[in-house]
């Protein structure tokens, strides 16, 4: 082969779109390795989120790409993932064993925020990543029962907890360490240090993404959790009504002001999936997380339909992502995870931990 079809081939797979970085392949430093073998071409992809559910097409887009380029030969093409730690605000110090803190909030209670957080969690795992899930609604904690988890946590040191594992996830509540018929009436500050804590003495393991179930609302516990959490991006939960959707600008007014970047909406419950027949309707309209988007130039990352599935799979310990793993809902999960995933890896790294603060001594 020579070098000019090489080149020809370099750049045509360099040109191919990412849908979940918004960048090219050559932009976003995909492609590590060109390689022509005695049998054919041999292209090493290195991305920088996980993307199992979306491996196959990317290798045909490369096939493809290739055989546009002229190339005749056979083309094998290998994914690897390598996920890095994004910067967080200015002033937090990242957590130890965590390399990405996503929040996921909501301006209005009920939309779907736990729901959509435990799922987001394990079809992170499903794609390939290592991942965890801080439920920090210390008012109603969901994700013992989302996730089936009972029992309380383990420490080794009286110190420390360590995680409990619910389906290859790392998961720590508020709600294993109180019963959950016990009222809590702590106050704001007293609320925000039981969620450092959580977050701090909790020992994660090489997590890739942390997701953090944030209570609901815009209030001043809200405020102080977004200043003090290390988060690396968040993603605003809405139902398709306008009265949801004017309490998540209110959200994204508040990430804004702590400098916490807006990865996007998730539109929770945009249509209804009729249990009788499976016909889909926009019962609450359609385009309000697209207005929203627009208006704010911040993206949508998926929808999620309104399917009694998904509650029942919830309220019986068993999210969809792990209930129905090869079902529509699933792939829906799995796709705003990619977007949520890759949006981030679009973002800057976080250098913190790499390079060590140099201290300038005189002697
Ligand atoms: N897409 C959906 N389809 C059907 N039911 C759903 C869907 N999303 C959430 N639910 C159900 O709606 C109820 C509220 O969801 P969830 O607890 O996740 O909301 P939330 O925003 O976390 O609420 P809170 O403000 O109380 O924390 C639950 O019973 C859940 O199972
Ligand atoms: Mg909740
Ligand atoms: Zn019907």
């Amino acid at each position: 082969m020579t070098d000019s079809s090489d080149e020809k081939i370099n750049s045509a797979v360099a040109a191919i779109t990412d849908p979940h970085t918004g960048t090219s392949l050559g932009d976003g430093k995909s492609i590590s390795e060109v390689t022509v073998t005695p049998t054919g071409l041999e292209i090493r992809l290195t991305l920088g989120y996980p993307a199992n559910g979306w491996h196959d097409e990317l290798k045909s887009l490369v096939r493809d790409a290739a055989a546009e380029a002229g190339y005749s030969g056979d083309v094998q093409v290998t994914i690897e993932t390598k996920v890095v730690a994004h910067e967080v605000q200015k002033g937090v110090t990242p957590i130890k064993g965590v390399k990405n803190i996503i929040a996921v909030a909501s301006g209005k209670g009920g939309v779907g925020k736990s729901t959509v957080s435990s799922n987001l969690a394990l079809a992170l795992a499903a794609e390939g990543a290592a991942a965890g899930i801080l439920d920090a609604d210390i008012y109603g904690p969901s994700q013992p029962r989302m996730l089936g988890i009972s029992g309380r946590p383990q420490t080794s040191d009286g110190k420390t907890l360590e995680p409990m594992i619910s389906y290859e996830l790392q998961a720590m509540s508020i709600g294993f360490l109180i019963d959950e018929d016990t009222p809590m009436i702590w106050r704001g500050p007293m609320v925000t240090q039981a969620l450092e804590q959580l977050l701090n003495d909790t020992q994660w393991r090489e997590l890739d993404y942390l997701v953090i179930d944030l209570p609901p609302g815009t209030g001043d516990t809200q405020l102080t959790l977004a200043q003090k959490v290390p988060v690396s991006g968040a993603a605003i939960v809405t139902t398709p009504q306008d009265i949801a959707l004017l309490d998540a600008r209110k959200a994204l007014k508040m990430f804004e002001k702590v400098e916490i970047p807006v990865l996007g909406v998730i539109e929770n419950m945009s249509t209804h999936i009729c249990s009788k027949c499976g016909h889909e309707e926009a019962i609450f309209g359609t385009g309000g997380g697209e207005r929203m988007a627009s208006e704010y130039g911040v993206d949508i990352l998926g929808g999620i339909p309104l399917d009694i599935r998904i509650r029942e799979d919830a309220d019986g310990g068993r999210p969809t992502v792990v209930a129905d793993p090869d079902g529509a809902v699933a792939g829906n999960y799995r796709s705003i995870a990619r977007q949520v995933a890759g949006r981030l890896a679009a973002r800057k790294r976080n250098y913190s931990e790499v390079f060590p603060s140099i201290v300038v001594q005189n002697t």
